[in-house]
């Protein structure tokens, strides 16, 4: 979403790992963003212009001086276009040159012309990426202002384990957006601290079972990460680790209602923001099993647990509330938007984001989502059915009332 658009030139250079390079475009090209690439004559060694002409949909820069426009230096031309740039992967050779402001050929030719974000991502073996030069030159690339991302460690090509693999691509997307995000976006949470939780709480039955429900995580994800975006300071109090964090999104893990209340209150005090997306059971059990709790023998035989009542987390900050705008989401599957008027008013929160997990393709567990937003001024928003990431943005939007970006 934050790439729709953008101008993203791609510089490939002579690494085993440059046949990554056609499923990075193919990734930006599938984002929404126009993508140029430019390749070294090492990297087409390795991978032909041609397969990266056809996923870009553009011509391949493999040289400086085939000079066919008559109007533009086609290096500056290219430099100039770019809303952003990625170096993937990046040789130690390239650092090294563009560390020196070496422009010898066109990928570093034009990268000393290149004003935009830059993006480099080491890909080498282990030794020469852990070389003294090497080191030295990424960290004058750093405090030049370049973007890095560190590659990782894994089973690399020379046959042995080592840091030096080009990070999968989702992960350079991923980085792509939050810089883009940081340039492009304005940045209105910027020194504001925000909690978002996120995904179905467990709570235990015995050390194996637990009670839960279809929550995934991913409206209070996307909700996370676009507070990010916007430059937030986020605590993503979540039941799901898999998510990547971006830069400024520390994962709390949990399990329980409990846990997670500890960890809300923890921050509740210096938080500007809370956005209680996960779905919180309402109960727990009265008390948990030490061991795996054992069949009866007799088949249909009659089981009783006690269940007590977890407490009502967004209640309890409602009336702690000082600075804090709340957020809330009522799930529900019957009588919507009554049963979330009840909620705003009687926990005492700034809105209420209600959602109905009845429909199978909106709601838990599914990619798009549709929900009405109320708040305690008696305004109400019916938002269309979309996917999450739009919805977190539109949300954040209207919390925020601004309208943040424009398509
Ligand atoms: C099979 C093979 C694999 C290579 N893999 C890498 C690599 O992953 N990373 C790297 O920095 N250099 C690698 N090199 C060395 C570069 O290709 C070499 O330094 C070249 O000069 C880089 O040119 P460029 O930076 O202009 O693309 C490899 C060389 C060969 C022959």
């Amino acid at each position: 979403m934050v790439l729709l658009r953008k101008k993203i030139g791609v510089v490939v250079t002579g690494g085993i790992a440059a046949y990554k390079a056609t499923e990075l475009v193919r990734q930006l090209v599938k984002a929404g963003a126009i993508v140029r690439v430019i390749m070294t004559k090492s990297a087409s060694e390795f991978i032909t212009p041609l397969t990266l002409q056809v996923l870009s949909r553009h011509e391949v820069l493999i040289d400086t001086f085939s000079e066919n426009d008559t109007e533009h230096v086609q290096h500056i031309e290219f430099a100039d276009w770019c809303d952003l740039v990625v170096v993937a992967p990046a040789t130690a050779n390239i650092i090294g040159k563009l560390s020196n402001g070496i422009a010898d050929e066109i990928a570093s030719t034009t990268l000393l012309a290149v004003a935009c974000p830059c993006l480099l991502c080491p890909a080498m073996n282990t030794n020469m990426y852990q070389h003294p030069a090497t080191q030295r030159n990424l960290k004058r690339l750093k405090k030049d202002g370049y973007y890095l991302l560190e590659p990782d460690t894994g089973f690399l090509a020379e046959g042995y384990e080592g840091k030096g693999r080009l990070p999968v691509i989702t992960q350079i997307v991923e980085k792509l957006e939050s810089i883009a995000a940081k340039h492009f976006y304005p940045q209105l949470l910027e020194n504001k601290k925000v909690i978002v939780t996120a995904g179905g709480t467990r709570e235990r039955i015995d050390p194996v079972r637990y009670i839960s429900n279809d929550s995934s995580g991913k409206m209070g994800y996307a909700m996370a990460k676009i507070a990010s975006f916007l430059g937030a300071e986020v605590s993503f109090i979540s039941t799901k680790d898999h998510f990547p964090m971006m830069d400024n999104m520390d994962l709390i893990l949990v399990e329980s209602a409990l846990q997670m209340q500890k960890e809300i209150n923890e921050r509740y005090a210096q938080t500007d923001y809370v956005i209680m997306a996960a779905a919180v059971s309402d109960f727990r059990m009265m008390d948990q099993a030490e061991h795996k709790i054992k069949k009866k023998d007799q088949e249909n035989e009659k089981i009783l647990w006690e269940l007590i009542e977890n407490p009502d987390i967004l209640a309890e900050l409602g009336q702690n509330k000082k600075q804090q705008v709340l957020v809330g989401f009522a799930a529900e599957t019957q009588n919507l938007i009554e049963y979330a008027q009840r909620k705003l008013k009687s926990k005492r929160i700034d809105w209420i984001i209600a959602n109905d997990v009845s429909q199978k393709d909106i709601g838990f567990n599914s990619k798009n989502n549709q929900v009405t937003l109320l708040n305690e001024k008696g305004q109400v928003v019916n938002l269309p059915k979309m996917e999450k990431i739009d919805l977190a943005r539109k949300v954040w939007e209207i919390i925020l009332n601004d309208p943040i970006i424009k398509d």
